[in-house]
C-alpha cells in the first residue's frame, strides 16, 4: 500500500500540498495536526488546566473524534472551523507533547493507514507514525514566508491579526514542537527535504509526485 509521510514546521505548506496530492493520486488524506487540535479543543472546553496531565489523560482516553473527508467531528459536532482558532494554535503544542495523547492519536493514525493508501501530514509521520514508509518528505520554509502564509490565510478568513504576533506564535510553537521529549519535530534521515520558500504550490506538488514515482510500500 502507498503511504506518504509529509512532515515540517507550521506554515511549510504541508496540508495544502497534501490535499492536492491526495486528490491527484485518488488516495486518502489525513491531517494529523487537526487531531491534536481536537484534543486541545476538548481540553479547553472542559476547562482543564493545561498542566494537569492526569485530567487531560482521563479526558483524552474517552475522546470521541471522527475524521471524514477532511471534516472533523468532536463529540459528533463539526469542529473543522473551531480548531483553526488562534487560541487552539497557541495551546496545541502543550497538549500534543503529552505522551498519552500522542500514543492514542498515533494508534488511530496507524489504524487508518492499514485500511487504504494514504498521505499523512504532521510532525512525526516519517520518524514515528509511518516509520516504514519509503515516501517521506520534509517541507520547510523561512519563518518570514511561513508567517506570511498563515497571515494571508487568517486575513482571508476575516480574522483580525497582527503579523508580528503570528511570527512570534509560530516561532514559539516550532521551538516547543522541536524540543519536546516525545516524538519531536525532526527530519527523518531518509526523508527528502524541500524548501518551499521560493516555490509555488504546483511546483511542490509536482516535485513530490515525481519523487513518489511507482514506489509502493
Ligand atoms: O499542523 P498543525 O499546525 O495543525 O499542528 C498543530 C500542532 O499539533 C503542532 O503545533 C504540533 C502538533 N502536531 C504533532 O505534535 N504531531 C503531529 N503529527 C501533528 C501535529
Amino acid at each position: 500500500m502507498l503511504k506518504i509521510a509529509i512532515d515540517g514546521p507550521a506554515g511549510s505548506g504541508k496540508s495544502t500540498v497534501s490535499k492536492i496530492i491526495a486528490k491527484k493520486l485518488n488516495i486518502n488524506y489525513l491531517d494529523t495536526g487537526a487531531m491534536y487540535r481536537m484534543c486541545t479543543l476538548k481540553v479547553l472546553n472542559e476547562k482543564i488546566d493545561l498542566d494537569d496531565e492526569k485530567k487531560i489523560t482521563d479526558v483524552i482516553d474517552k475522546i470521541d473524534i471522527k475524521m471524514e473527508n477532511n471534516v472533523f467531528y468532536l463529540d459528533n459536532n463539526d469542529v473543522s472551523e473551531l480548531i483553526r482558532d488562534e487560541n487552539i494554535s497557541k495551546n496545541v503544542s502543550k497538549v500534543a507533547a503529552i505522551k498519552f495523547v500522542r500514543e492514542k492519536m498515533v494508534d488511530i493514525q496507524r489504524e487508518i493507514a492499514t485500511k487504504a493508501d494514504v498521505i499523512m501530514d504532521g510532525r512525526d509521520i516519517g520518524t514515528h507514525v509511518l516509520k516504514e514508509s519509503k515516501n517521506k518528505f520534509y517541507l520547510n520554509a523561512s519563518i518570514e514566508v511561513r508567517a506570511e502564509r498563515r497571515y494571508e490565510e487568517l486575513i482571508n478568513k476575516g480574522a483580525n491579526v497582527i503579523k508580528e504576533n503570528i511570527i512570534e506564535d509560530i516561532a514559539k510553537r516550532d521551538k516547543f514542537d522541536s524540543e519536546r521529549e516525545n516524538s519531536p519535530l525532526i527530519k527523518a534521515d531518509d526523508a527528502i527535504e524541500i524548501d518551499t520558500s521560493g516555490l509555488n504550490i504546483e511546483e511542490v506538488v509536482d516535485l513530490i509526485i515525481s519523487k513518489i514515482g511507482e514506489k509502493n510500500d
